[in-house]
């Protein structure tokens, strides 16, 4: 059984500040590790996280560093995808001792284990918040599917394909989800689309296959599906994803921080 953590949009920003005025965002990964570390004897072994864009508020290199060192004490390794809040050259410096990143182009990289292909996508457009694959993103998609046929697969990546309902999420989605959706429809096996960018888990269909966007780590979009609807967060409890290959791919949503328990039901039995 593989299993891989799911960690989305903390946002770091630099040393001293809130996010927004409002976040304290550096807390809220520390408190996602701690809650990750801490799972890991109940439901291990784990193979892997993965961050789904949005590591940093600004995508500067400082950003970047501190970023690197909250996630130090994560006793599993990770790789992560860039989310339009991150800067790709400076995403690249930070983590060019890391295997998964590439020397240039976009960061897209392939994860290979027993039972599950994990390929993860760069969907960030330089100064720009929507979402878009790049002619040589979407080839390494189809070329990589073409070579795992009828093998188990999540595709990562930031910015969703789907329509939240929440305005001003969606028009920053992905503009190639027609092109995505041809690809994926190609696709003889069972395949999981997860992505981050509206810092709320929803869960829907998108062409032939489920797709689902992760809690934020730290804060949330607000749930306001009115027309004209003001762009606002929330300090919503954070959250995180972990998924596993148990018959096809489970996924389950855990709550960031330290709770109460476990206690017996019946502690008498
Ligand atoms: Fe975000
Ligand atoms: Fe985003």
């Amino acid at each position: 059984m593989t299993r891989i953590f799911q960690i989305s949009d903390p946002h770091i920003v630099p040393y001293g500040q809130l996010a927004y005025g409002q976040v304290d965002t550096a807390a809220a990964l520390t408190r996602c590790v701690e809650t990750i570390n801490q799972c890991l004897p109940d439901v291990g072994p784990v193979d892997m996280a993965i961050v789904t864009g949005d590591l940093t508020d600004f995508g500067t290199q400082e950003e970047y560093h501190r970023f690197r060192t909250l996630m130090e004490p994560l006793e599993i390794p990770y790789r992560a995808v860039p989310g339009n809040h991150d800067d790709v050259p400076n995403m690249r410096e930070c983590f060019a001792d890391q295997s998964w990143m590439p020397t240039d182009g976009p960061i897209n990289w392939l994860s290979e284990f027993a039972d599950l292909t994990m390929i993860g996508l760069d969907s960030s457009a330089e100064g720009q918040a929507h979402g878009h694959l790049t002619e040589t993103t979407l080839a390494f998609l189809k070329s990589t599917l073409d070579t795992h046929q009828g093998q188990r697969v999540i595709v990562a990546l930031h910015h969703p394909p789907i329509l939240t309902g929440i305005e001003k999420m969606d028009t920053q989605n992905l503009r190639e989800s027609r092109e995505l959706e041809s690809i994926l429809s190609g696709y003889d096996g069972e395949l999981r689309l997860t992505c981050g960018h509206v810092h709320r888990n929803i869960v829907a269909p998108f062409g032939n296959v489920i797709c689902q966007t992760a809690p934020g780590v730290s804060h949330a979009v607000n749930l306001d599906l009115r027309e004209g609807a003001p762009n606002c967060l929330t300090i919503e409890p954070g959250g995180l994803l972990f998924h596993e290959t148990r018959g096809g791919i489970m996924t389950h949503s855990i709550p960031v921080g330290q709770f109460p328990g476990p206690f017996p039901f019946y502690p008498d039995r």
